[in-house]
């Protein structure tokens, strides 16, 4: 636990779990995460920005503690967005202090019961565009929905310009230092895109609404929930917001994703991979075995042809690969981009469901997709010179 000055009268009160692997229990935290929370001090009344989750309950009351003196001085508990990684500690700060009101977005007080159990006299719904006199400190609430739930909203600190986006703008990483201008901003700027492949790309639009809405503001900090704060470099991640939103990646880039059990479909990839650079592509290839989709996602966000190599599995579609095409799916990874598909086997093709997930995810998956066998015959081999002339027309 940690806490800092952001600007006069707000604090950083951070916990980092430098333990946990994996975010969602899905996507790998090679160096831990923060979970940031803020404490605006007023002259009426103090606000916090979030909290922590339920395991470091009395790390964040000891940091609120440290920054504010005693608790008595919260009037309010801003919850930016519900989920139990800002919110876990919550039910247990409210039983405690019963003083303290949540102020929430309309959509998160109809659902905030069946997380927490909040009482609804202790809920201060707040529409799009309201504010919060704390004395001499004014919030104004905006909404961003789906960012990364569909109740989340951004609080604006009137006057100094700090915006509390929560999930937006995040980054993987726990924090040594806070400000982007302190930290290895190369390295959070990459955990920022993977958070934001991983957590926040399936909403894409919402992104370009929200960066819309906010456009105009006079923003001097952007405060996110995780990782660094930025005060120096605000356009770029503005900007980088927008880039990753927007699906027009460099049409020059191709991702080339391969599954291999004995190395025989290592050796087609590898021949694809010669190929594409031959027609003008760079290119980056993953072996899904050893590569976590957390990664290719991440990658992929930059790039506009996905070419997917594997063998069949069991009659069924490589599972590495599979778990990749539900993630693809899940996601809607593939709008504005095009996929080619190679599957080897030896008894049973599979290429088809490869390309109904693929076309599910948003893919314009090029034709022909090759069924060829583990040693390639003639026809697979006419097959794949068809799809590298479609691959050339792109
Ligand atoms: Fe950091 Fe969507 O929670």
């Amino acid at each position: 636990m940690s806490s800092k000055t952001v600007v006069d009268g707000v604090y950083w009160i951070s916990v980092n779990d430098r333990n946990k692997k994996l975010f969602e229990a899905l996507w790998p935290l090679p160096n831990g995460i923060s979970y940031n929370s803020y404490a605006v001090v007023g002259n009426d009344a103090v606000a916090l920005i979030d909290a922590a989750p339920e395991e470091f309950l009395q790390d964040y009351i000891n940091g609120v503690e440290e920054v504010v003196g005693d608790f008595s001085k919260v009037k309010y508990l801003v919850m930016n967005h519900l989920e139990p990684d800002h919110h876990g500690a919550t039910p247990y700060i409210l039983q405690k202090f019963s003083h303290i009101k949540v102020v929430t977005s309309v959509s998160a007080s109809r659902f905030i019961h069946s997380l927490y159990k909040v009482p609804a006299d202790r809920i201060f719904a707040v529409k799009d565009g309201d504010t919060l006199d704390l004395g001499g400190r004014r919030l104004r609430f905006i909404y961003a929905p789906w960012l990364h739930w569909p109740e989340t909203m951004f609080t604006y600190l009137e006057g100094s310009g700090v915006l509390f986006s929560c999930d937006a703008f995040g980054a993987y990483g726990a924090l040594e230092n806070v400000f982007d201008d302190e930290v290895d901003l190369e390295y959070y700027l990459t955990e920022a895109k993977r958070y934001y492949a991983n957590i926040v790309a399936k909403y894409g639009k919402n992104v370009l609404d929200a960066l819309e809405k906010v456009k105009g503001m006079e923003i001097k900090i952007i405060a996110p929930s995780h990782g660094p704060i930025y005060r120096s470099n605000i356009g770029r991640i503005l900007e980088l917001y927008r880039k990753w939103a927007t699906p027009e990646p460099d049409k020059h880039r191709a991702l080339l994703v391969y599954g291999s059990m004995y190395g025989r479909t290592k050796r087609i990839a590898e021949l694809v991979a010669g190929k594409l650079r031959e027609i003008g592509f760079s290119v980056n290839t993953f072996d899904v075995s050893e590569t976590h989709p957390s990664y290719i996602l991440a990658e992929l966000l930059d790039a506009y042809l996905l070419f997917v190599v594997y063998p069949t599995y069991e009659g069924g579609v490589f599972p590495y690969i599979h778990n990749l095409l539900n993630l693809l799916q899940s996601k809607d990874f593939g709008k504005g981009r095009v996929a080619a598909v190679i599957n080897a086997h030896a008894w049973a093709p599979t290429s088809r469901q490869v390309v109904d997930a693929l076309q599910k995810a948003g893919f314009r998956v090029l034709e022909p997709a090759v069924d060829a066998k583990a040693l390639p015959d003639e026809k697979a081999i006419a097959s794949m010179e068809k799809l590298f002339e479609a691959v050339k027309e792109l």
